[in-house]
């Protein structure tokens, strides 16, 4: 219990030293999210089906991205980027510039509580940012 209070602590230490993400850029990225994403992730991030209208991707289970369970697979922010740059969206990757899976990943860091310090996300910050 006090080991993982500390190595919690010293988690948040950490994080208070590295570039995290600024709030226009979570603001942005929420933006985008309910253009580009909501339609299979639905409008809070928590997931289902691909809706029929995709074709042949219709009916694929549809991960969260928001919620207790989700991005357990990410160990960075930097994971979560290049996954959504060359994977996201499902029917068209990389349709997104940059700038755009940038602020993306910073919306999704807001909704897994890692809070933004006012410094912007940047491929190469992103990687020093732990999801949880
Ligand atoms: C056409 C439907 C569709 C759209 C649009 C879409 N996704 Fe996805 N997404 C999926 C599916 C389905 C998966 C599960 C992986 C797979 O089947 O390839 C997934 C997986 C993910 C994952 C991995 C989650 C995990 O825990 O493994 C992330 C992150 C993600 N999507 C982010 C995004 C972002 C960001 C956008 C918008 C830029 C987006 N997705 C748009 C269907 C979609």
């Amino acid at each position: 219990m006090r080991a993982a209070a500390l190595s919690l602590g010293v988690v948040a230490g950490l994080v208070g030293l590295v570039l995290l993400y600024t709030p226009q850029q979570a603001q942005r990225g929420r933006k985008l999210f309910t253009e580009s994403c909501a339609v299979c992730h639905g409008p809070a991030g928590d997931g289902g089906r691909v809706p029929q209208r995709f074709g042949a991707l219709a009916g694929r289970r549809v991960p969260p991205v928001v919620g207790p369970n989700a991005l357990a697979s990410f160990q960075t922010a930097s994971d979560l980027f290049r996954y959504a740059q060359q994977r996201m969206p499902l029917d068209d990757p990389g349709s997104l510039t940059d700038e755009q899976y940038l602020a993306v990943t910073a919306w999704l860091l807001e909704q897994a509580a890692v809070e933004a310090n006012g410094e912007p996300l940047t491929p190469e910050s992103a990687a020093q940012v732990p999801i949880r």
